[in-house]
């Protein structure tokens, strides 16, 4: 049977992209060996929040600030769709100053979240406490960046995998998957249940998308797998509103009253395992931050790949391969690249103009494809 596109990447990326064709009519399949939505798009923290990440490169930043207003109508829709609510909540980003140094630079990091867009402003203690009283007593100050928000990812890759479904997209489990393309175009996939025409074919594989068999010279990418390790404490429901930061820890509310504290960054090829080491320095930061942390249950840790490209832009659109596109390289910020890209990629391949300028992420660019 021939279909319109095959997916690679049952993840956010490549459910979003499946979903916006099925919306437009396509029949799409999409492939993964994994269950969907289990890999990065399950261990991420949902943090939409392109400045706290210092994101600083514009087109990335504009690519980011797009998703970012495109997130609550994305959301809503999938609420309509499938009853499932992702949990978006616009609380912002409270980075937390514990000591001189952070507090007497509160003001150029405030300056600098503005540059980039961010709706930045400098609290005082009392200000900062009021915020998230939660905070231990040695808080000199924030910097609270409003227009930041979260969702619950795990809880968006269900409804987004019942959207599609919904949508009529079919997902398979597979081994493995290997691009059938001769030097001009593609004709499909090969699994071990053989081959599978395709007129379409995305690379949304994630931290695996470098690793996508018989793609030809042209149009290899690599991707670079790097660990972030998490873990979650059972707290009281509403412990914080929004998202904290500190020393490069972050702090996740969830409503079902879990607290994400996230995440190591650790390069060690697609080695999930969770490390003492890991735990410990997340740990010593967030009872730094709120000492009270330390009495609640520790009820979960995990860890997931961040997909890096060479140049930390993603690889977004058409390659060399005729019918053959690359949507990979979302590093820290796939979650809030959802719908942009999804949006994007879905418009190219139905030759309508993407609603985002995407030459700065050419996957032609890419050194493996020279
Ligand atoms: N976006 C959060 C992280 O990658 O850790």
């Amino acid at each position: 049977m021939s279909q319109d596109a095959v997916i690679v990447g049952a993840g956010l990326i490549g459910c979003g992209i499946a979903y916006e064709l099925a919306k437009r009519g396509a029949s799409v399949t999409v492939y993964d060996r994994a269950e969907p939505a289990r890999a990065a798009s399950w261990a991420g923290a949902g943090m939409l929040a392109p400045y706290s990440e210092e994101v600083v490169d514009p087109a990335l930043l504009a690519l980011c600030a797009a998703s970012l207003r495109a997130y609550p109508a994305f959301v809503d829709d999938l609420r309509e769709r499938t009853g499932l609510d992702a949990e978006l909540r616009r609380e912002g980003t409270l980075h937390v100053a514990f000591d001189d140094a952070s507090a007497d630079a509160r003001s150029a990091q405030c300056d600098a979240f503005r540059r980039n867009g961010a709706a930045a402003s400098v609290l005082d203690r009392d200000a900062t406490l009021a915020r998230e009283p939660m905070l231990g007593g040695n808080v000199r100050g924030a910097v609270y960046v409003a227009n930041e928000a979260h969702v619950d990812n795990r809880r968006l890759g269900r409804a987004l995998v019942a959207a599609c479904t919904d949508a009529g997209v079919r997902f398979e489990r597979t081994a493995g998957v290997a691009l059938e393309a001769d030097a001009r175009r593609v004709r499909g996939i090969r699994t071990e249940h053989g081959f599978a025409a395709a007129g379409t074919v995305v690379n949304a594989a994630g931290a695996w998308a470098g690793q996508l068999e018989g793609v030809p010279a042209g149009a290899r990418i690599a991707v670079r797998p790097v660990a972030g390790e998490m873990l979650a404490l059972a707290v009281p429901k509403g412990f914080t509103r929004g998202l904290v930061w500190s020393q490069h820890v972050y702090l996740v509310p969830r409503d079902d009253g879990r607290l994400l504290i996230g995440a190591t960054s650790v390069e060690r090829n697609f080695d999930v395992r969770v490390t003492a080491r890991g735990v410990q320095a997340l740990l010593d930061v967030a009872l730094r931050i709120a000492p009270v942390l330390g009495t609640f249950a520790l009820v979960e840790t995990w860890a997931g790949l961040r997909p890096a490209s060479h140049d930390g832009r993603p690889y977004l659109g058409a390659t060399s391969i005729g019918g053959y596109f690359v949507a990979a390289g979302h590093y820290r910020n796939g979650i809030l690249l959802t719908p942009v890209t999804a949006q994007a990629i879905a418009a190219l391949i139905s030759g309508e103009r993407p609603p985002v300028e995407l030459a700065a992420f050419d996957p032609q660019r890419a050194p493996e494809a020279a």
